[in-house]
């Protein structure tokens, strides 16, 4: 099935259901300084097309936990004053890559070891006597040590 071209300016309805947000997340985005509009000579409001690629990385960086003001810093160093490019958004991006590896490994961990002693001072697990035996984690800090805590700790 062939599908019709996106146009390169988008009405808010289009740009909501080809971003699959609500119009009133574009009027936040918007709002927030994230996403830009024009008014066209009807002072109907009109969004590039491009502006769909910011609300996709938004959209996905916020499912990943990551706050919008750290959102906003990345993309208030790409550039406005012409198209951005492939380069310019690796660039922005940079920053995040340290903090991205870092969730990816907490995730992964999260995934892999739910089942496991977390070292949380709960002591509900069977192997909780094997990894924490009476809680002496919980000396290091609060929380899952084996998780959060030092290399030392979650190994
Ligand atoms: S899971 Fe909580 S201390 Fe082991």
């Amino acid at each position: 099935m062939s599908r019709k071209p996106i146009p390169s300016d988008l009405s808010v309805g289009q740009m909501a259901d080809r971003a699959g947000v609500p119009v009133s997340t574009l009027h936040f985005y918007e709002a927030e300084g994230l996403i830009r509009s024009w008014r066209n000579t009807a002072n109907h409001r009109r969004y590039d097309r491009r502006e769909l690629r910011r609300v996709a990385i938004i959209r996905v960086a916020q499912t990943v936990g990551v706050p919008l003001a750290e959102i906003r810093e990345v993309l208030d160093r790409l550039p406005r004053d012409r198209p951005v490019t492939a380069g310019d958004w690796a660039e922005a991006a940079a920053p995040w890559r340290d903090m991205l590896d870092a969730r990816i490994a907490l995730m992964t961990r999260l995934r892999d070891h739910m089942g496991h002693c977390i070292g949380c001072g709960c002591l509900s697990l069977d192997s909780c006597p094997l990894y924490n035996a009476e809680d002496r984690l919980g000396g290091r800090g609060p929380g899952p040590r084996r998780w959060t805590g030092s290399p030392e700790e979650r190994a």
